[in-house]
Order: structure tokens, then C-alpha cells, then sequence
């Protein structure tokens, strides 16, 4: 049976560094209680000029050179982001014209810590269905520029950074992505938005003055629909499988919060050997998570031929995703 396969990973962190102890002097915070509550040491924040099309290039071009494969030769960029360059054109063009991909289409999807997740589903589906042989995925956020960093709440816990993995058609038995499942709920818009900036709200003043231009989110609420959401999800991507969490040689979360990966770990009774945590070096980096903890655990030998690997999400507002691959 004809599949999407992971080929290659890239990954972009701005040079730039936020840690702990200098969150401790913009906001009433500690490292303690950063440490304890999110699992977060350290963010990478882009720097004035430093666009999410220029974290997303540098991250496909990493997986480009990996596989050493031409820029010439993508014939799809998908760009997943809730922080584009520009509302319009898609970043995933200015991604297209860095790397001087002029065979490839390109757009953005827009569904938050999933995007990923989702961007991944329709480029599985491209190379299904001959539509695209070969694509670039990719998760680029820079949630620095939508951050507000007087908000205590929020600010400690987001950050910049992009990841790329470059899909390619395979006729490998069992191998490449095996199953998506995808969710989203309409009903809980408010538990995280940005206000103001679109058709509804945009930015004037007083969205300034109100600071409706940043991430409001209303965090404790969000974190108890995670963890069951993503076991549902899970549970169901593998039954369609007749796969079990004991047939998971790896679980790559979205890194939100520590204690949600610990929780979504614990019920699947998956020791930590068998699980991906980078929010410590690299935050809540939206629908970059996922791809930055793949390609860290891809370049950090933790995964093998033929291993079984589980990614999930959960994110704004709600959507929460997963999927399972073969290496
Ligand atoms: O990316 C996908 C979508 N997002 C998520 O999945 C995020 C899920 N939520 C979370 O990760 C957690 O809810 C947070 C890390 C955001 C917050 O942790 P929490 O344990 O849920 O804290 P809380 O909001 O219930 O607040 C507990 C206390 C409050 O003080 P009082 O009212 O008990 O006196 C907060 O004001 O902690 C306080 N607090 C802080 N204290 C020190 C909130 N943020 C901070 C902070 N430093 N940065």
C-alpha cells in the first residue's frame, strides 16, 4: 500500500534566550514556580526583523539538507502557524521564495498546537492521492510577537521556533504514517484567543490600550480538558490500528505543560524512556512543538527503524489531534 513517509526532520531556534530568572524580573514570578507548574527553564525569542517565514526557512532547509533533496524538487510547502508574517499572502510563499522552491504550491493552516498535526493530514493525503510527491510540513511560530509580557499567565510559558520534516511517497510495507485523527470543539473559543487583530476586532487603539492584541488564556481550564481529550484521541488512533499504547515505542507530545505529559504518560503507562519532553529547552512553541521535539529526538538517536511512534496534541480552542508512524 502506497504511504506518506518521514524522510528527513529539520528544526530553526532563534539565537536569542529567555530564561527563567529573566522572566523574574519582568513579572511577578519564580523560577520555582515556572519550574514546578510548566516543566519550562528556557524559551528562544526571535529578534526584532525576524519573521516566522524566516524560522520556518532555516528549518526547511535543514530537513532539505538532510535528505539531500533540492528545493526544486517540493511540490508542496504547508505552513501550519498562528503567527504568520503577514495576514496576507500565507507565509508558507515567503518560505517558497527563500528556498527558491518554484515548482512547489504553498499555504498556511491555522489550527493552533495541532497545526501540525493537521498540516500533516493534508500532506499525508496529497501524497496518498499523487497530488504532491514530495512535501515540506512545517510548524513555525513566533508567539513572542503575540505575547503579552506584562500577563504572568501566559508569558512564561510560550516561545519562537520552527520545525520542518519532509514527506515523500513510499511503497515500504508497514511503514510511514499509519493513522490520523483529528478533532476540534467550536465551544470553548474563549479559553484561548488573541481578541482583537481580526475581521471582528481590529486593531485600533483602544485594542492596544486594552492589550486585546496579545494571547488572553484562561490556562487552568484548558489544562483539565488536555490530558483526557488526548487519551481519547490517542485510544482511538490506535484501536482503528488494533495497536494498544504497549505497541508505542515512542510518544512525541505537544509540549504545553510537563504535568500534562506526565498525566497523558501515566495512563498509558509509558515509562519515560518511552517519551519525547523538550519543554524544558524549548517551551510551548505552538504548532511548532511537535516537529521541534521529533527532529530533537530524530538527531539525538532516540529513534530507530521501525519504531512505533505516537504524536498527539491539544490546543486553542479546542482542537486536539494524533497519529500514529512507522520509522
Ligand atoms: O498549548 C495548548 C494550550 N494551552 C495549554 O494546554 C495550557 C494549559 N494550562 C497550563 O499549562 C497551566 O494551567 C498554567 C501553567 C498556565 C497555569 O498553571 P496552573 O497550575 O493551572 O495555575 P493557575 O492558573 O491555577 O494559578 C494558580 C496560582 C494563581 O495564584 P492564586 O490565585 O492561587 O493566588 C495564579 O495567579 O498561580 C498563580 N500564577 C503564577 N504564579 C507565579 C499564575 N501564573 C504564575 C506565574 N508565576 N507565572
Amino acid at each position: 500500500m502506497m504511504r506518506a513517509k518521514i524522510v528527513s526532520t529539520g528544526s530553526y531556534l532563534p539565537e536569542k534566550t529567555l530564561t527563567n530568572r529573566d522572566l523574574e524580573q519582568m513579572v511577578d514570578t519564580s523560577d520555582e514556580w515556572i519550574t514546578q507548574r510548566t516543566g519550562i527553564k528556557v524559551r528562544h525569542i526571535a529578534s526584532d526583523g525576524e519573521a516566522t517565514s524566516d524560522l520556518a526557512y532555516k528549518a526547511a532547509l535543514d530537513a532539505l539538507n538532510n535528505a539531500n533533496v533540492d528545493s526544486m524538487d517540493i511540490d508542496a510547502i504547508i505552513v501550519a502557524t498562528v503567527t504568520p508574517d503577514k495576514p496576507l499572502p500565507a507565509t508558507a510563499l515567503f518560505v517558497q521564495e527563500k528556498l527558491g522552491a518554484k515548482n512547489a504550491f504553498g499555504f498556511d493552516i491555522n489550527a493552533a498546537c495541532s497545526g501540525f498535526m493537521y498540516a500533516l493530514s493534508v500532506a499525508d493525503g496529497y501524497v496518498r492521492s499523487n497530488l504532491a510527491e514530495k512535501v515540506l510540513v512545517i510548524g513555525a511560530e513566533t508567539l513572542s510577537r503575540i505575547t503579552d509580557y506584562k500577563d504572568r499567565s501566559t508569558c512564561v510559558i510560550f516561545a519562537d521556533g520552527a520545525a520542518c520534516v519532509l514527506l515523500e511517497k513510499t511503497d515500504e510495507e508497514n511503514k510511514g504514517i499509519l493513522g490520523i485523527k483529528l478533532h476540534s470543539d467550536g465551544g470553548y473559543t474563549d479559553l484561548m484567543q488573541v481578541p482583537a487583530m481580526g475581521s471582528l476586532n481590529p486593531c485600533t487603539k483602544q485594542a492596544i490600550d486594552n492589550r486585546d492584541i496579545y494571547i488572553k488564556m484562561k490556562g487552568n481550564e484548558t489544562f483539565k480538558m488536555s490530558i483526557r481529550s488526548i487519551m481519547d484521541v490517542s485510544r482511538e488512533v490506535l484501536s482503528d490500528l488494533d495497536m494498544d499504547f504497549e505497541d508505542v515505542d515512542l510518544m512525541i507530545p505537544h509540549q504545553a505543560n510537563k504535568r500534562i505529559i506526565e498525566g497523558v504518560a501515566k495512563r498509558a503507562k509509558l515509562p519515560d524512556e518511552k517519551v519525547v519532553i523538550t519543554i524544558d529547552k524549548h517551551a510551548n512553541t505552538s504548532a511548532a512543538s511537535i516537529p521541534l521535539a521529533l527532529d530533537w529526538a530524530n538527531k539525538n538517536g532516540k529513534i530507530k527503524q521501525g519504531d512505533t511512534i505516537l504524536l498527539n496534541s491539544f490546543g486553542a480552542s479546542l482542537t486536539w489531534s494524533a497519529a500514529v508512524i512507522r520509522w
